[in-house]
């Protein structure tokens, strides 16, 4: 069994201290020495690149989070019919790119374009548009980048690309900055006949990711996922998503924590496992004080400037609830400049 755990808990409070301290006075944007040494201490992970700002799962997207001190830039993986990792958040292509004009008679029986059916070269054939309703064509977000542009075009990116855009930044900057791919869908894509794991930990091992002291964690709502990783030998850290929905979930109890540390090394539950619908914290924090005893950490998802919970008067509010009154380690955020602008002001206190 490999440990696909986190280390920086257990390094003395001095050291931690140090690593905020020295980050705050070198750099405007957060420079990180080792995968886990955030500068403002805790970790801002950047929701599909900076979704709030120019379309998600993009590589000018994951530029300008990288630009605006994002610690881990997040892709939602779906592989093409070739088997190629892409930045892709659902099984299908309808709300995010312009594939049924381009491919008109490849839908299925439901009407959707389902990324699994398309080669890399027709999916590089694409253009990404922002988030729509599929149905209506509504903007889902109406006050991002909008789809009137003409003459732009963005396209899908591939796993190796964000990897080798990452690697470039990094050289360049001297950062450290890592990535945090989510395995979507895995059983689905093994229905289909891929070996998703083998696949990702292919792509990674290609670029030098093999360890759990390299900047990447892998993360997925599907244990097996996780799990088949280990079986596979892979050294890197994992972390178990939990979904939101309304009822109790057997991760969230003191056993399925136990089960998760088998595996894994942190958790990434959504907001409202933490704080409910009315603002109320959930069973006394119960999830990440268990988490945290069995050195788990945990990162929630997702904080959206643009649709805050109805509980949270701010984002700084919801920050500074989620990180310091309640010790999350970190956030996933679709605006990566509002975590980092917040977490330096709190430093500055
Ligand atoms: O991976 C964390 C969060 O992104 C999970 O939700 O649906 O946006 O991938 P989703
Ligand atoms: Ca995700």
């Amino acid at each position: 069994m490999q440990s696909n755990r986190f280390s920086l808990g257990g390094r003395p409070a001095l050291f931690k201290a140090a690593i905020v301290i020295i980050g705050f006075l070198t750099a405007a944007a957060p420079a990180l020495g080792e995968s886990e040494a955030y500068a403002y201490g805790k970790a801002v992970i950047a929701h599909r690149g900076a979704p709030g700002y120019l379309p998600e799962h993009t590589l000018e997207s994951y530029a300008m989070a990288y630009g605006q001190g994002a610690d881990y830039l997040e892709p939602d993986l779906m592989l093409t019919k070739d088997g190629v990792p892409i930045a892709l958040h659902d099984r299908t292509l309808d709300a995010t790119t312009n594939v049924a004009e381009v491919f008109p008679d490849r839908a299925r029986d439901d009407g959707r374009h389902y990324a699994i059916d398309f080669t890399l070269d027709e999916i590089k054939q694409l253009a990404v548009r922002e988030r729509v309703h599929p149905a209506s064509g509504e903007l889902v977000y109406p006050g991002r980048f909008p789809n009137t542009h003409e003459k732009l075009v963005f396209r899908i990116a591939t796993l190796a690309e964000l990897i080798e855009l990452t690697q470039g930044m990094n050289h360049a900057t001297g950062r450290s900055v890592g990535i945090y791919p989510e395995t979507k869908a895995s059983s689905w894509h093994a229905e289909h006949g891929h070996d998703f794991e083998r696949i990702l930990m292919d792509v990674l091992a290609e670029y030098g990711y093999e360890s759990a002291s390299d900047p990447v964690i892998v993360q997925s709502f599907e244990a097996e996922s996780l799990q088949r990783l280990q079986e596979l030998g892979c050294e890197l850290r994992l972390v178990q998503l939990i979904g939101g929905g309304v009822g109790a979930d057997p991760m969230v109890t003191p056993e399925g924590l136990d089960e998760i540390a088998e595996y894994a090394g942190g958790i990434g539950p959504s907001i409202s496992r933490i704080i409910d619908s009315a603002g109320e914290v959930v069973d006394d924090n119960a999830l990440i004080t268990g988490a945290h005893a069995r050195d788990l950490v945990v990162h929630p998802w997702t904080v959206r400037t643009d649709r805050l919970p109805s509980h949270a008067e701010s984002v700084e509010a919801l920050l500074e609830r989620l990180l310091f009154d309640l010790g999350a380690d970190g956030v996933f955020i679709d605006q990566p400049d509002a975590a980092v602008a917040f977490l330096r002001e709190h430093v500055e206190r």
